[in-house]
C-alpha cells in the first residue's frame, strides 16, 4: 500500500450509513440558507473589508467581493456533489481520501486547520477589537491597554502624546476562544432558534448600515473607483500591492474570508429533505444573499470614509469607527452594531471550532492522528481532548499573531482546499461513475476547472508572503505525515 492508497468507497458508505442512523431529514432549502448565512457573516465583513480597501483596492473592494463570490459559487457546486454522494463528516478531507489517496487527504486535512483553527483565531482577534468599543462607548469604561490586546508583532500608530505602543499578548482573543472551547466540551448545541435569532440580527444590522449609511456616501471617496496601481507601505513598514487589477485580486483573496463557512451547508446533506434541489438552493442561495449584502455594504463603507481613515484611526473596529466619525447623530447605531457583532462573532467562532474538531476526529479515526483526538468525554460525549489541543493551537494564534496575517492564512488555506475539492469532482466522475449522486455539479469538467482557475487567481493576488506561509505550513504537515501518520494509518492494516 502506497502514499496514494484510497479509502475504498464501500468503507466510506458504511461509515456514512452508520452515522446516518438517527438523523432525520428535516432541513428544507430555506433552513439551509439560514444555516449558511449564520456561518458566513462575521469578521470578514466587519474587519477584513476595511483592511482590503486600505491595503489593496480602495472602493474597488466591491469588485473583489464579486470575484470571491464567483469562486465560491463554482467550488460550492462541487462541494454539493461530493457531500451528496459521500455524506459523512470530515468534509473535504474525506472526499479527498476517497478520490486522490492518503497523502493528498493528509495535505487537505492539515490544510483545513488553516480554514477552521486559524479562521477561529482571526474572528477571535476581531472580537477583541470590538470588545474595546463595548468597554469605551457602551459601558463607558477604560479601554484595555494596547499591549494586552495585540500580538507582539504589532505596533500602534502614534497616540495623542506621540507614543507608539507595541503589543505583547491579545488577552481578550485568547479569553473568548477559551470560553467557547469549554462550552463546546460541555456539549453545547446551538439550537435552531438561537441560530435563527443570530441570523436575523446579523442581516438586520447589515441592512441598517446600508440604508442609513447610503445618505452619507461622498462621491470624492469613490473617486477614482479603481485606484491606479502603486505600492502602499503601511505604518509597520509592510508593502502592499495597491490598486489596478492586482489590487482587486488581492482584495478578492482578503475578503474571500467573508464567504468562508458556506461549505458548512454541504455537511448537512444527510439531514436534508430532497437534497437534489435543496442543496444547490441552500449553498447558492446563502452565497447570493451574502454577496448582494456584501457589495452594497462595501460600497457604503468605502463611500462614507476615505481610504486614509482605514489606514489610520479607522484601522480597528473599522465599521463602528466609520459610523462614529462620519455619521453624526448615529452613535446609537455604533453601539447597536458593537453589541450585535460581538454575539455574531461568537457564533462564527463556535462553528469553526466545531468544524476543526470534526476534521481531527475523522483523521484520528483513520489513524492519521493519535487516538486522543477521537476519545469522547465519558459524561459529555464530546471529543474533549481534541477540543483542548485545538484550544492550545487556536489560542496561540489568537494571542500572538496579528489579525491580518491569520486572516490571509485562512483565506489561502481555504482556497487551496477548494481547488482540491474541484479536482476531486472530476476524478470521482472517472473513477466511480456508478456512484449514486443525489446532486450533480452541472457542466463537468467546465465548472470545476473554472473553480480551480478563479481560486488560483485569488491565491496569486494574496502575494508571495502568503504563498510562503502556505508552503511552510504544508512542510510542517509533511514532517508529521512521514514521521507519524504514514506508519499508523489504519488503511494499511486492511
Ligand atoms: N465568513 C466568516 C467571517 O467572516 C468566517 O467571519
Amino acid at each position: 500500500m502506497g502514499l496514494f492508497t484510497k479509502k475504498p468507497m464501500h468503507l466510506l458508505l458504511n461509515e456514512a450509513a452508520d452515522s446516518e442512523k438517527g438523523l432525520k431529514r428535516t432541513l428544507t432549502a430555506g433552513s439551509l440558507v439560514a444555516l449558511g448565512i449564520g456561518a458566513i457573516i462575521g469578521a470578514g465583513l466587519f474587519v477584513r473589508t476595511a483592511a482590503a480597501a486600505a491595503q489593496n483596492a480602495g472602493p474597488s473592494v466591491t469588485i473583489g467581493f464579486i470575484i470571491a463570490a464567483i469562486g465560491c459559487a463554482l467550488a460550492g457546486l462541487c462541494y454539493a456533489e461530493l457531500s451528496s454522494s459521500i455524506p459523512i463528516s470530515g468534509s473535504a478531507y474525506t472526499y479527498t481520501y476517497a478520490t486522490m489517496g492518503e497523502l493528498l487527504a493528509w495535505i487537505i486535512g492539515w490544510d483545513l486547520v488553516l480554514e477552521y483553527a486559524v479562521g477561529a483565531a482571526t474572528v477571535g482577534i476581531a472580537w477583541s477589537e470590538y470588545l474595546n468599543n463595548l468597554l469605551v462607548q457602551v459601558l463607558h469604561l477604560k479601554p484595555i491597554a494596547y499591549e494586552w490586546c495585540h500580538s507582539p508583532f504589532e505596533k500602534s500608530i502614534p497616540d495623542a502624546a506621540g507614543i507608539i505602543h507595541t503589543g505583547f499578548i491579545n488577552l481578550p482573543a485568547l479569553g473568548i476562544v477559551t470560553l467557547l472551547s469549554l462550552l463546546l466540551i460541555k456539549g453545547t448545541q446551538e439550537s435552531a432558534f438561537v441560530n435563527g435569532l443570530i441570523v436575523i440580527t446579523k442581516v438586520s444590522i447589515v441592512i441598517l448600515i446600508i440604508v442609513l449609511g447610503w445618505g452619507f456616501i461622498q462621491t470624492t471617496n469613490h473617486t477614482p473607483y479603481i485606484p491606479a496601481q502603486s505600492i502602499y507601505t503601511d505604518h509597520q513598514g509592510i508593502d502592499h500591492s495597491y490598486g489596478g487589477i492586482l489590487g482587486i485580486l488581492g482584495a478578492a483573496g482578503v475578503v474571500f474570508f467573508a464567504f468562508i463557512g458556506f461549505d458548512a451547508v454541504s455537511t448537512a446533506a444527510q439531514e436534508t429533505k430532497n437534497p437534489k434541489t435543496a442543496m444547490p438552493i441552500g449553498i447558492l442561495g446563502s452565497l447570493a444573499v451574502c454577496t448582494v449584502l456584501y457589495i452594497l455594504f462595501a460600497h457604503v463603507l468605502t463611500g462614507i470614509a476615505p481610504v486614509e481613515f482605514f489606514r489610520t484611526d479607522g484601522r480597528e473596529a473599522s465599521v463602528v469607527a466609520a459610523i462614529n466619525t462620519f455619521m453624526p447623530n448615529y452613535a446609537w447605531l455604533g453601539k447597536l452594531v458593537t453589541v450585535a457583532i460581538l454575539a455574531g462573532f461568537s457564533s462564527v467562532i463556535l462553528v469553526m471550532l466545531l468544524g476543526q474538531s470534526r476534521v481531527f476526529y475523522s483523521m484520528s479515526r483513520d489513524g492519521l492522528l493519535p487516538k486522543a483526538f477521537s476519545v469522547l468525554h465519558p459524561k459529555f460525549n464530546t471529543p474533549y481532548k481534541a477540543n483542548l489541543i485545538i484550544l492550545i493551537l487556536v489560542g496561540g494564534f489568537a494571542a500572538f499573531v496579528p489579525g491580518d496575517i491569520v486572516g490571509d492564512m485562512t483565506s489561502i488555506g481555504t482556497l487551496f482546499a477548494f481547488i482540491l475539492v474541484c479536482a476531486a469532482v472530476i476524478i470521482l466522475r472517472k473513477t466511480n461513475p456508478e456512484l449514486k449522486r443525489e446532486f450533480k455539479t452541472p457542466l463537468v469538467p467546465l465548472v470545476p476547472i473554472l473553480g480551480i482557475i478563479v481560486c488560483s487567481a485569488m491565491i496569486y493576488g494574496l502575494g508571495w508572503t502568503n504563498w510562503l506561509r502556505l508552503f511552510g505550513w504544508l512542510a510542517i504537515g509533511f514532517v508529521i505525515y512521514f514521521g507519524y501518520s504514514k506508519n499508523k494509518s489504519h488503511l494499511r492494516d486492511k
